[in-house]
């Protein structure tokens, strides 16, 4: 008499278990290389913005667009002559009470940097100690920041008396160390205004 045979099904059970088996191994394997692809290509990346950076100086800038340390020796005396901080791009004053405050909204005096870039249509502006302020009405007053290219005319302070410019001159944030230098943000620019001189920084030296 023929019996059923039992075993067949157990072996397809098996083959499929197998199978399955074999697979579950191969998703691991792919995800496993996505996986170490993508750490790979991370660091890679990383590797090389930190090599952009080092290289442009970008993390800690100095220089314009950072931040520029003025020693305390070349920190001008209350009215003394503007220090021009070429690196910087700036002019470093130092007000003695109102002076610069030529509008008269207050200003006690201390230290300012005016970015020395001209707000009509960015010349460069010096300072000009030998020009009177009888020109611009306001006689007495001598020793202006003065554009070359159209005469735009600043107070000790920055405050735009006279020419095109469409306002004062820009100021960039500015903080005393305890050594007595000066540290300036050249790129924390202000846009200049008839505030200018509150905006200066008490300084004892
Ligand atoms: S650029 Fe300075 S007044 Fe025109």
């Amino acid at each position: 008499m023929a019996t059923a045979d039992s075993s067949a099904p157990r072996s397809t059970a098996l083959r499929l278990e197998q199978a399955k088996q074999v697979e579950a191994r191969k998703v691991a394997r792919r995800s496993f290389l996505r996986v170490s692809a993508f750490a790979g290509l991370t660091l890679f990346g990383g590797t090389l913005l930190s090599g952009f950076l080092g290289f442009f100086n970008l993390r800690h800038p100095t220089g314009f667009g950072g931040v520029v340390t003025v020693a305390k020796a070349r920190v001008p005396q209350p009215s003394g002559t503007p220090e021009r901080v070429s690196d910087g791009k700036f002019w470093l004053v130092n007000l003695a009470g109102a002076e610069g405050d030529v509008l008269g909204i207050g200003g006690t005096g201390g230290l300012l940097a005016l970015y020395w870039k001209c707000p009509h249509l960015g010349c460069t502006v010096p300072w000009v100690p030998g020009f009177q302020g009888s020109q611009v009405n306001f006689p007495g007053v001598n020793g202006w920041f003065r554009c070359p290219c159209h005469g735009s005319t600043y107070s000790r302070a920055g405050v735009r008396v006279f020419g095109p410019a469409p306002r004062p001159m820009d100021t960039m944030l500015l903080s005393v160390n305890g050594d007595g230098s000066v540290n300036v943000n050249t790129g924390k620019i202000t846009g200049g205004a008839a505030d200018n001189p509150l905006r200066a920084v008490a300084y004892n030296g």
